[in-house]
């Protein structure tokens, strides 16, 4: 393939913060091997409705301490139907975009390999975008630290209440089909329990937990509950609780959006710019159809095939630890 002359960038699915790191990266990078960067608005869903718009050097100016995404982003139910991947595909080529990068979690990967599936012509690259941290081929999602942190600061708050009324807190993070944010967060914060959507039965464990009366031997309990989890969410669990166990004063607080927005990290801003700049390194080198990623601190570019057909999710080792070291 010759040298491309336009591409077009995207984000897609849930926001996290370090996409304008990446935007930034991608369109910087790209400009500086004397391509044209057409910013894709609001995902697939802007692709297949054409919201494209030309991005220059200093339109990225100032974005990379910015949460969100400055391209909007969204849910495209239309971008998985082949209807509306070939309406995408004509006004990618009436617009003369010759490769796209594509921002996003899981789906937005799965979306982009369909495509390339069926319309090879036009090469796409992948960057991982999630605060959820549940991609294949890649220990470094964009978000994650900063939704990470985002949690800390706020259990270690909520642990304040707990300890001054001698509370048992159930507290929900965001995380549907993995637990990476319950699992770190918990133990960052010294959880006495961490509910993950990749174990089972851990209600029991819960209730011989509270049986053992871990009121008397704390002055709180903080319980991490992963959205996802096969119990339901934190609410379910603590109705059940309460009714089981009346001597325990018990809260819930569900997160929620909260940890997806905000000021991106160092980690952020600085992954985020490397992954943006070796997107486009890879289409210099040719390359289609594969996410960047970190592996072992090092980038590697993985197929979208691999990416999206395996499941990444924490080591239950881990959990182990975890429950070992809030004795
Ligand atoms: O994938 C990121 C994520 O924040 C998940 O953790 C969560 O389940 C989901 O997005 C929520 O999506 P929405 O904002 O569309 O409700």
């Amino acid at each position: 393939m010759g040298k491309i002359k336009k591409i077009g960038v995207l984000t897609s699915g849930g926001d996290a913060p370090g996409m304008n790191a990446a935007i930034r990266g991608v369109t910087r990078a790209a400009i500086f091997n004397e391509m044209q960067v057409i910013g894709i608005r609001h995902g697939y869903h802007g692709m297949i409705n054409g919201h494209f718009k030309e991005l220059k050097a200093y339109s990225v100016s100032d974005i990379i301490g910015r949460g969100g995404t400055i391209l909007k982003t969204a849910r495209s139910m239309e971008f998985m139907t082949e209807e509306g991947r070939k309406k995408a595909y004509d006004n990618l080529k009436n617009e003369g975009i010759e490769a796209v990068v594509v921002i996003g979690g899981d789906g937005s990967l799965t979306g982009a390999r369909i495509f390339c599936d069926e319309f090879p012509g036009i090469p796409f690259i992948g960057i991982p975008g999630t605060i959820d941290n549940d991609i294949y081929g890649t220990d470094y999602t964009i978000g994650y630290d900063t939704a990470l942190n985002t949690v800390v600061e706020a259990v270690d708050k909520i642990r304040d209440t707990a300890s001054s009324h001698n509370r048992l807190f159930f507290i929900e993070v965001m995380g549907r089909d993995a637990g990476f944010i319950a699992l770190e967060s918990g133990v960052a914060t010294g959880a006495e329990a961490i509910f993950v959507p990749e174990l089972t039965n851990q209600a029991a464990e819960l209730k011989d937990f509270l049986e053992k009366g871990c009121k008397r031997k704390k002055s709180s309990n903080i319980i991490i509950v992963a959205e996802g989890d096969e119990e339901g969410g934190a609410m379910q669990i603590a109705e059940k609780v309460k009714k089981e166990f009346e001597e325990y004063s018990v809260r819930v607080s569900i997160l929620g959006h909260i940890q997806r927005g905000g000021t991106p990290s160092a980690k952020d801003r600085y992954n985020a710019s490397k992954l943006g700049y070796y997107a486009v390194e890879a289409l210099l080198d040719d390359q289609k159809s594969v996410m960047i990623g970190i592996k072992d601190n090092e980038i590697v570019n993985v197929p979208f095939r691999k990416v999206t057909k395996k499941h990444k999710s924490i080591d239950p080792a881990d959990l182990l630890m975890a429950d070992i070291l809030s004795i």
